[in-house]
């Protein structure tokens, strides 16, 4: 079984994908352990309780400094003793310590075909901003492996989604969730559970 962590700061609508890929068996042998959130309000926290997961908040307001903040939040995660950490919109830069440690066991999803709008400053509605702004036709998601980058880690899977005629960052947003990330978030965690995701040289290889 593996045990994962996910990270969130907000809606939670892909932790909502995990939980139902599950109950639904399209993701195998997977447990969610623990949901940590820096943020309170989070409705991600309320998806997580509904579901019968242990959900609990990390905040780094509640702490003097960075420093104090990172050891807090390492401390959740190892408590939790996941095999892969899952960052499903978690806004908040993870700790060196927690990268170097469980090196190969975080993924993040990120809305964009990385390397496109992606980096320092590109997160949530900003991306699709962007996108729309540079004028592509298409658009996507990623799901990556964590390294010491930001958005610089091992490919594991992308989906293209098409950007239409009048699209908004709002518009935008949404096809790219319901067409590429609640598709690509679940499948690469069924893959990575069934053992057939491995990391050699900075690239990823998927086993038939
Ligand atoms: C998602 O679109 C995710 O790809 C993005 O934040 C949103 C969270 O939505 N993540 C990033 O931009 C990371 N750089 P959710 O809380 O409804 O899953």
């Amino acid at each position: 079984m593996l045990r994962i962590v996910v990270c969130v700061s907000g809606g939670g609508t892909n932790l909502q994908a995990i939980i139902d890929g599950i109950a639904q068996r399209t993701i195998a042998n997977t447990q969610i352990v623990r949901v940590i959130s820096n943020n309170k309000k989070a409705y991600a926290l309320e998806r997580a309780k509904k579901a019968g997961i242990e959900a609990v908040c990390v905040s780094p307001r509640d702490y003097e400094t960075r420093e104090r903040f990172n050891e807090a939040f390492v401390q959740e995660i190892d408590q939790a003793v996941p095999d892969l950490i899952v960052l499903a919109g978690f806004l908040v830069v993870i700790p060196p310590q927690l990268i170097r440690r469980y090196e190969n066991r975080i993924i993040n999803i990120h809305p964009s075909l990385i390397p496109s709008f992606c980096g320092t400053g590109y997160y949530g509605l900003k991306v699709h901003e962007a996108a729309l702004a540079r004028g592509v036709r298409i658009t996507g998601a990623t799901v990556h492996f964590v390294d010491e980058g930001t958005d610089t880690g091992p490919i594991i899977m992308q989906q293209a989604v098409a950007v239409l005629e009048g699209d908004t960052p709002e518009t935008l947003q949404k096809r790219v969730m319901e067409e590429a990330e609640w598709v690509i978030l679940p499948k690469s965690l069924n893959l990575i559970a069934n053992g057939r995701v491995t990391v050699a040289d900075g690239q990823v290889r998927i086993a038939e």
